[in-house]
């Protein structure tokens, strides 16, 4: 029997100018919707109290599993507005199918399809008044976060007999405070983000937290985001902390480094293998070594690199760095124009703006 969203409204919402004031200018992550969702599941009921109320501080006991042993999985997506005022999201099904596969992997419960999608149905419906307006070449949305945690109070190492459920919204605009221009990479020397039998594949906190001492090594070193190789032989580019790349070439290959296991299988990724064969492209997943985008970069085969993610959409890559050297594929006059040809067509099917012929959106 799937989960019923009981609503409890609040009495005290943000007020029609706060809003106003928050959507014009929402930055990324700062600010959120009045309202949230919570479901609860335990080992004798399974999942239970399914409701939208208030966004605010969640009650929990200090030895809730999930702030000892990090047993928790979440999920990124956006809900666009449609210049008819209808509001969309991008492939639900493939973000439900991925947050079920992480909750294996992190031995958290699954929760059905259709309760993650009619999660969000219940939340952006509340919160509608949160969807920025349509507008020509708009690129904000209500961004949606799903995640799940083990909320049992104990401290002996296994499986939380008690797991929570909740979706937030955040009024999202550009993920980069600078808008869509190259970001620069930094090759760690002595970090890697995920190993082989890890949790790498899964999109759990823990892998978020594992990138960040390699994205501060790259901030002191003058760079905009860290890439991380395999951990096994430090050869093979994997992926950034939390966006996927693309390598294209100047024969209209477009690669990408293959799922091995350690990698996160991006929503957007899978969907620019897919618009990349629209676009007459011929997309390729493979094992990329490192020293292939140095060589391209400087032969001139690789003519463009791009970094996709829900958040950040795609952005440019430019320079890379590592410990002793650098090197730039972007040669004076660089426009980026496969990316940015792949990132117009991707937003104009979010936005409603072309005709969505691979019926990827979902209406909320
Ligand atoms: C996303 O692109 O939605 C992500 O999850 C990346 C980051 C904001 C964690």
């Amino acid at each position: 029997m799937s989960l019923s969203f009981s609503s409890n409204p609040r009495q005290d919402r943000a007020s029609v100018a706060d809003r106003a004031a928050i959507l014009a200018n929402p930055g990324f992550g700062d600010h959120f919707s009045d309202h949230m969702v919570l479901a609860k599941w335990s080992q004798d009921e399974g999942w239970h109290d399914a409701e939208v109320t208030a966004f605010g501080p969640i009650q929990m006991s200090p030895a809730a599993a999930v702030l000892h042993y990090a047993q928790e999985i979440f999920e990124g997506m956006k809900a666009y507005r449609h210049a008819d005022g209808s509001v969309w999201t991008f492939r639900p099904e493939a973000n439900a199918a991925r947050f079920a596969r992480s909750a294996k992997r992190l031995a958290l419960p699954v929760l059905p399809e259709e309760d993650f999608v009619d999660s969000l149905k219940a939340l952006v419906q509340t919160d509608i008044d949160w969807v920025p307006e349509a507008a020509d070449g708009a690129e904000t949305s209500l961004y949606l976060r799903p995640f799940m945690f083990a909320s049992e109070a104990f401290l002996g190492v296994r499986p939380s007999k008690e797991v929570t459920y909740c979706v937030i919204a955040s009024p999202a605009g550009s993920y980069f405070p600078g808008g869509v221009k190259p970001v620069s990479l930094w090759i760690s020397n002595d970090y890697a983000r995920a190993g082989e039998g890890g949790t790498g594949a899964a999109k759990c906190g823990g892998n978020y937290a594992s990138s960040l001492a390699g994205q501060l090594e790259g901030i002191a070193a003058g760079c905009d985001q860290a890439v991380f190789l395999d951990s096994s032989t430090h050869t093979y580019i994997e992926e950034l902390g939390g966006m996927n790349l693309f390598f294209v070439y100047k024969d209209g290959r477009i690669v990408t480094p293959e799922l091995t296991g350690t990698i996160l299988e991006g929503v957007t990724r899978s969907s620019i293998l897919e618009l990349a064969k629209d676009l007459g492209l011929e997309p390729q997943e493979r094992r990329i070594p490192i020293q292939e985008w140095k060589d391209g970069a400087e032969s001139g085969e690789i003519t463009e690199i791009f970094a996709c993610g829900t958040a950040a959409v795609i952005t440019p890559v430019g320079e890379l760095k590592w410990d002793g050297g650098s090197c730039d594929h972007r040669v004076e006059g660089h426009r980026d124009e496969i990316a940015m040809k792949i990132r117009k067509t991707l937003l104009d099917i979010q936005y409603g703006r072309t005709e969505d012929t691979h019926g990827w959106m979902t209406r909320l």
